[in-house]
């Protein structure tokens, strides 16, 4: 369930409800007798997408059924959103500043997407998306204005800081009234809201924004799909992240890491330090450790993924240790093998980022070791398009299994079960805000 911890509690009890139900209806004669998934849906010796599924997430007909209310008259100011982080996050947080626009009847500025240092570089929102596009699909939801009007266009905007607060967030209590004082705010957007507090006509502005209305923009759309192109198909598109910022931020020790992993992993530390002794087996138990490429690959083989097929690295450039994945699975391929080295060279990190999404999007199926921003949006946007064939691999099912020494077979089973639960629950496969369960 490491997956729905950071959710709203409504979607996990719902989850946790419908999950209920299904178990009940489904109940094995005795839970860890071995492979019930698949002897209460017979599959023989076939991949873990031939397993039937029983939830489908889609995406909510409130939302698909469009902007019922109108847009009042007089709005109560302008809202521009400030995004910070990788491209994800900064999606992210722009969906969400969508929403509170609406909410709060604000006209809605481009935002600023800040150019974070690792990032190196400057590709603002219109770099990255198609603006004309964003601001036509938005027509009704909320109001967006590419220019200023006069009496603003030379101020900055007095900033509301939401980022850091804590508890929920109610920003009509909260920043309402600095919207109407100052007529022109930007916000960063905080993590902790009541988005179920939403009236729906906010919520649809929010999922039309993330879902519907960014696209990438022409030029880059164009070196994306020729990316795409290259790719032999059928393929699966693989985001692996053992890559050194996130294993030093994931405080995780690894045995028989070569010394220039260890050396890079080192290098991104700072003063996160290890966890050492008992304190870093609980750590991995509850699954905190980001899966190295040799634990991916044996998992993949658990779900009888074949060794031949065609995998798209979705991932950064500081990928570690990848021979374990490669040594087993040889039909490999990254950017930097498909792309011409001019072209490669020309890409900077929000552009590489905006790659592997739309590669992520349109590939046949798509897997996450990890459950970042990235994956959360490719996730959404893909049941957003009915591609079901998504999944996350836990950590926590890999690390409490093979904490209990269980023999190779038993191992294969183990992680077999676990991820046709999550897979046949679509469990993680789309974020609720936008997405409504559908029962197969
Ligand atoms: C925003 O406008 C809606 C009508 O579209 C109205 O019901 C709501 O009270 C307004 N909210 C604020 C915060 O002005
Ligand atoms: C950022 O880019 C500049 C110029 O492209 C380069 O010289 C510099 O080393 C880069 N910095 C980092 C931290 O990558
Ligand atoms: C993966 O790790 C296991 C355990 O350390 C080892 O036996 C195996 O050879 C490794 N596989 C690859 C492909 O590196």
């Amino acid at each position: 369930m490491v997956v729905f911890s950071v959710k709203p509690l409504f979607s996990v009890l719902l989850v946790t409800l419908s999950l209920v139900v299904v178990l009940v209806f489904l109940s094995p004669p005795s839970p860890f007798s071995a492979n019930w998934v698949s002897s209460y849906f017979p599959i023989g010796k076939q991949d873990i997408w031939s397993v039937r599924r029983v939830v489908e997430w889609r995406p909510c007909s409130w939302w698909l059924n469009g902007h019922l209310t109108a847009l009042p008259s007089e709005n109560n100011g302008y809202i521009r959103v400030d995004c910070y982080g990788g491209l994800n996050q900064m999606r992210r947080d722009f969906c969400d500043g969508v929403g509170i626009a609406r909410l709060l009847n604000a006209t809605l500025v481009l935002p600023k997407f800040e150019v974070a240092s690792y990032w190196n570089e400057s590709s603002g929102f219109a770099d990255v998306y198609d603006v004309d596009y964003f601001i036509q699909q938005m027509n009704g939801f909320v109001k967006v204005v590419r220019e200023l009007p006069a009496e603003i266009a030379l101020k900055e905007p007095f900033r509301v800081d939401c980022s850091k607060r804590k508890g929920q967030f109610d920003y009509i209590e909260s920043v309402l009234p600095s919207l109407l004082e100052h007529y022109y705010i930007s916000i960063t957007p905080s993590m902790s809201q009541r988005r179920d507090r939403y009236p729906l006509y906010a919520k649809s502005a929010l999922c039309q924004a993330c879902y519907s209305a960014l696209r990438l923009t022409r030029s880059l759309e164009r070196k994306a799909s020729e990316l795409l192109e290259a790719i032999p198909k059928p393929f699966l598109s693989l985001h692996l992240r053992f890559e050194p910022d996130m294993v030093a931020y994931s405080q995780c020790q690894y045995s028989g890491l070569s010394p220039t992993s260890m050396k890079a992993i080192e290098a991104a530390r700072g003063d996160r330090q290890p966890w050492t002794g008992e304190l870093a087996k609980v750590w991995r138990k509850r699954g905190k450790c980001p899966l190295t490429p040799n634990e991916t690959a044996f998992i993949l083989q658990s779900l009888d993924i074949p060794s031949d097929t065609n995998i798209y690295l979705a991932a950064g450039d500081g990928l570690m240790e990848i021979e374990g994945l490669t040594s087993i699975y040889t039909n490999v391929f990254t950017k930097s093998s498909l792309l011409n080295g001019e072209d490669f060279t020309s890409l900077h990190g929000n552009t590489k980022a905006a790659l592997d999404y739309y590669v992520s999007i349109n590939s046949d199926s798509y897997i996450a070791t990890y459950f970042g921003n990235m994956d959360k949006m490719v996730a959404a946007m893909r049941a957003f398009k009915g591609l079901c064939k998504t999944l996350f691999l836990s950590r926590r099912a890999f690390s409490e299994l093979t904490s209990h020494g269980l023999s190779e077979k038993e191992l294969i089973q183990g992680l077999w079960k676990a991820h046709t639960d999550d897979f046949v629950m679509g469990r993680g496969s789309a974020l609720p805000d936008c997405f409504c369960e559908f029962k197969l």
